[in-house]
């Protein structure tokens, strides 16, 4: 104490701010994450699906060029932000079996790509349903106390960033779908709202099982996506704009989702990291970004392929997957997602840091 005896502040309100100190530089010690392609980091590889990306020229940006079952030249999200927490370069996927608890206790990774928050969507493409994902997190959680012990893993499982990225394919692979049974059951307004109630109750069975901060992304400009400019080439060769309108209607109902969840789990810290924005900016103004395509992946043609029909056969793959905004027909370029995660560390998951 001798430290504080000459200070005019009293030493218990100098030790109250040193421990505030502490809690706010307290770090995140792992990412835990669910979701779809956006996020994968090669789950998928270990399923039946077709929908797969563990050949070149996936992955050809990768560190050592490796086709990881990313969907992407590099890295995605989940990975940036890992790193830009101070954890890890890379998020492995919790399938691959190269990799054990002892490299998930920092963090992991349940995305399937091809899912979303609908059962019915993941049987599409024969992909890991959502709550197959957290059953998988339960498996984890047993692993972890084995690991490391109770009390840490329980810390740990408290301290982690949960991040939740789905939802485009409910509208794209499922609802938009020809014959879709959930178009003929539920009006476009009435399918946004079944699938929040979905990510109300992962949300839920999350904070359940100790989660405290989370972050749910919403849906990127869909009908942007040069898979989907090219289905709606007839019409012109812009976005289709009925699909940028129905993600930003589920992006605000989604806020609104969020504001009443941190009310009702007020022990829970959970934020929207909308994307629309920037990656609708991005599209908009390439060149403001370093880019000169937004309109086609940079793999064989950019307008329809992805997964196999994106392979190291095409004579059309882009040199430099740095100019391109799109690496796929579906799916952005390690640099767009780099500058997308670097975007979500400086807004909401700043609260995090
Ligand atoms: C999805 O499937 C699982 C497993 O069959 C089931 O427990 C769950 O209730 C289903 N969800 C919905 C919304 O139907």
């Amino acid at each position: 104490m001798t430290l504080f005896c000459h200070s005019t502040i009293p030493w218990f309100l100098l030790m109250q701010l040193i421990l505030q100190v502490l809690q706010i530089t307290a770090k995140v010690p792992a990412i835990i994450i669910f979701g779809d392609s956006s996020v994968d980091t090669g789950n998928n590889n270990q399923l039946s699906t077709v929908l797969k990306s563990n050949f070149k020229p996936y992955g050809r940006d990768f560190n050592d060029g490796k086709p990881t079952g990313r969907f992407s030249n590099g890295r995605v999200p989940g990975d940036f932000i890992s790193e830009a927490f101070g954890i890890k370069p890379t998020v492995p996927a919790y399938l691959d079996p190269s990799y054990s608890i002892k490299d998930f206790a920092t963090g992991v990774c349940f995305a399937s790509a091809g899912t979303g928050y609908d059962n019915a969507t993941s049987n599409v493409l024969d992909v890991m349903p959502l709550w197959k994902e957290l059953e998988y997190y339960k498996e984890y959680q047993k692993k972890l106390r084995d690991y490391i012990g109770e009390e840490k893993a329980d810390e740990t499982l408290r301290e982690a960033l949960y991040i939740m990225s789905l939802g485009t394919n409910d509208f794209l692979e499922n609802y938009y779908q020809f014959n879709s049974k959930r178009a003929s059951e539920f009006t476009i307004k009435q399918y946004q709202d079944f699938l929040l109630g979905l990510a109300e109750n992962f949300v839920k069975d999350l904070f359940n099982l100790g989660a405290r901060k989370l972050s749910i992304g919403g849906l990127p400009p869909m009908g942007c996506l040069p898979l989907e400019r090219m289905r709606n080439a007839f019409v012109g060769t812009g976005c289709n704009q009925e699909y940028n309108n129905v993600a930003t209607e589920f992006n605000t109902k989604l806020e609104g989702l969020v504001v009443n969840l941190n009310k009702e789990l007020p022990a829970a810290q959970i934020v929207h990291s909308n994307t629309y924005g920037i990656l609708l900016n991005i599209i908009q103004m390439p060149s403001k970004y370093g880019f000169e395509n937004a309109a086609v992946g940079c793999c064989a043609t950019g307008m329809f392929e992805m997964g196999y029909m994106c392979n190291e056969f095409s004579p059309f793959t882009c040199a430099d997957a740095r100019k391109y905004v799109f690496w796929d027909s579906f799916h952005p370029t390690e640099k767009t997602s780099q500058i997308i995660s670097d975007y979500v560390m400086r807004t909401t998951l700043a609260t995090f840091m």
